[in-house]
């Protein structure tokens, strides 16, 4: 009897559906086994929050229930695929707002039962570091992660994609939080961040003198409450001292557009000198949206340079809030880390996993 091999078939491409609803972005993607993004669809809520100068939590996750299922329709859609192609499903746990968090994991629940694949909770804050990795091609660990962005702004010490430690944070406000409450003192429009670097290209970065806090104190850990306090007793004077402020000028709001976004650099970059020379390592993941700065950008270059450390930035669509970065979901996969139907969020940010 002659028995007829069959050629082996080729594994059918992996694909990947990945979810993101932690703040204020509703998005999905799809990212094959190579990382090369499918599809990568971001519903932006910017202007549904833009007149309270922040994001409103309530209205946040209520947006997120009315475009979580278009935006997954238009990410299979613009992949070309349709949910019995998708081999698992990567959603965004933690940290982030509950409310928010809920919607992306509620969806990803629905469709894992229905399909019978397999739940993978991916850690937003690694998937920001993991779209450094995606965007260099190559690994790039063990490495210092910063992460600074609306909602955080924390170090990590990166020894792999799924193996980090938080190495310090913010004690109080995220640095992307100060840019947006600045720009809002300086009535420059929302989200702060682009209208305060715009501004400050024609302010002088030493015309006043604002503070760095904690820079002279040991540690890691951030603080940008009092910046943004000593910003707003510029411009409407110290509270009881009856002493009325200089009169807001276009020259004066880019002075203080230009020593904001000045003092917020230095913090951000003492801290990064620190955390690498601390953990030994010879990389920088940056990512989240304060890393679209271009004046950061161009400091963290320096500090790289002077320290003999490789940058990576991602490209501002993978800085910014996106579910591509989601594709960390494949390594926690392949590490076993899926999770059964009942796992719940983790609003809180986490000194240790
Ligand atoms: O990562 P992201 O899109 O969302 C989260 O907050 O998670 O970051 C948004 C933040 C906002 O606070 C915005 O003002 C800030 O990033 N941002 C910038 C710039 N572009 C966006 N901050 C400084 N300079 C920029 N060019
Ligand atoms: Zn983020």
């Amino acid at each position: 009897m002659t028995t007829t091999v069959q050629p082996a078939t080729a594994e059918p491409d992996q694909l990947l559906l990945a979810i993101e609803s932690s703040c204020d972005e509703t998005a999905a993607a799809v990212i094959d086994r190579s990382l090369a993004i499918r599809s990568n669809i971001v519903a932006s809520q910017v202007e549904l929050h833009a007149e309270f100068g922040g994001v409103v939590p309530e209205i946040a996750s209520r947006a997120h229930l009315s475009n979580i299922l278009p935006v997954l329709e238009r990410a299979l859609a613009e992949a070309g695929v349709t949910l019995q192609d998708i081999t698992a499903v990567a959603v965004v746990t933690q940290p982030g707002l509950v409310g928010s968090l809920l919607v992306g994991l509620t969806a990803a629940k629905a469709i894992c039962l229905a399909h019978d694949v397999p739940l993978v909770p991916v850690h937003h804050i690694e998937a920001h570091l993991y779209a450094c990795r995606m965007f260099a091609g190559r690994d790039v660990y063990p490495a210092v992660g910063l992460v600074v962005s609306g909602g955080h702004t924390s170090l990590y010490d990166c020894r792999g994609p799924i193996d980090s430690e938080l190495l310090g944070s913010t004690i109080d406000d995220a640095a992307g939080e100060a840019f947006d409450k600045v720009a809002q003192l300086l009535e420059l429009g929302y989200p702060g961040g682009p209208h305060i670097e715009r501004t400050a290209r024609a302010g002088d970065a030493d015309a006043i003198r604002l503070p760095r806090p904690l820079l002279s104190e040991p540690g890691l850990d951030f603080s940008f409450s009092g910046l943004k306090t000593a910003v707003r007793y510029q411009v409407h004077g110290v509270p009881g001292t009856g002493r009325t402020p200089p009169e807001m000028t276009d020259n004066r709001t880019a002075n203080l557009a230009a020593s904001f976004q000045a003092a917020v650099i230095d913090c951000l970059v003492q801290r990064c000198r620190r955390a690498l020379n601390q953990t030994g390592h010879s990389q920088l993941l940056v990512g989240g949206g304060v890393a679209a700065n271009q004046s950061l950008r161009i400091a963290l270059a320096e500090l790289c340079e002077q320290e003999h450390v490789d940058l990576w930035v991602a490209p501002p669509e993978l800085c910014t809030d996106n579910a591509a970065m989601g594709a960390l979901g494949w390594e926690r996969l392949d590490a076993g880390h899926t999770a059964d139907l009942d796992v719940d969020v983790t609003p809180g940010l986490l000194r240790r996993r």
